[in-house]
């Protein structure tokens, strides 16, 4: 059985991708399937915390019971959400893809193959949501967590990568993937290490999302305040 040791806490998630809208029928969007994020806020409430899950868009994965969903497609659509969600939380995760740019201009028609050659796409910078967390927190105290998918030759590309993203972020535990090889994206299966602000390094061996929430769990249930 699973330790109760989220009792009385609210925990925000955030989980699945983002689409930026270049159009009514097009967007810039990711591969995130929302699959880490669920088990996030499964676990967390089977170990008894109030749950708000606040979803970009997902493989179809139904709602996990006993959560509350809150539905957020874009970068400041989810940003209003989890900075809304996360007034009275005692953690938030942000295991979403939140896309870094969006178009300046969404076209309000369908952009239509002309003649001439196509103009350049102008894009603008997406709110950090994670770095805003920690630079003006809604509530003081909470734990916070990010997600960094890394590409690399070798593992130790990847750990550089993390470790200079928790310091960019300045979030308490930063959950670093190797993205491909049957890793992250669009598969059940996941590895990578968490590292911690203070320091704390620990391998996540390869094993499911429910696995992996479960470990990160166990790291943030400490640093509770
Ligand atoms: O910088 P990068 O996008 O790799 O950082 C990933 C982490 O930052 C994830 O936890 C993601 O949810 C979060 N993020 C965010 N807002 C953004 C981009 C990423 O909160 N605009």
């Amino acid at each position: 059985a699973l330790p109760r040791d989220l009792e009385g806490r609210h925990v925000v998630v955030s989980a699945g991708g983002t689409r930026e809208d270049l159009d009514p029928v097009r967007f810039l969007g990711n591969r995130s399937s929302g699959r880490q994020g669920w088990a996030l806020a499964r676990v967390a409430a089977q170990r008894g915390a109030r749950v708000t899950l606040v979803a970009g868009h997902t493989a179809d994965l139904g709602a996990p019971a006993g959560v509350d969903v809150v539905a957020a497609g874009t970068a400041v659509a989810m940003e209003a959400a989890v900075r809304g969600a996360a007034v009275d939380a005692d953690a938030v995760v942000m295991a979403a893809a939140v896309a870094d740019f969006r178009p300046v201009d969404t076209a309000a028609d369908k952009i239509k193959r002309g003649d001439a050659e196509p103009a350049p796409l102008r894009l603008t910078q997406n709110p950090d949501i994670l770095a805003g967390l920690v630079a003006d927190p809604p509530r003081s105290g909470q734990v916070v967590v990010g997600f960094a998918a890394e590409t690399g030759d070798a593992d130790g590309d990847v750990l550089h990568h993390g470790r200079a993203k928790l310091a960019r972020k300045g979030c308490d535990l930063l959950v670093v993937n190797a993205v491909g090889d049957g890793k992250a994206f669009e598969t059940t299966d996941n590895a990578g290490w968490l590292l911690a602000r203070d320091g704390g390094e620990d391998e996540l061996p390869f094993g499911s999302k429910a696995l992996l929430a479960s470990r990160i769990w166990d790291a943030v249930v400490p640093r509770l305040r």
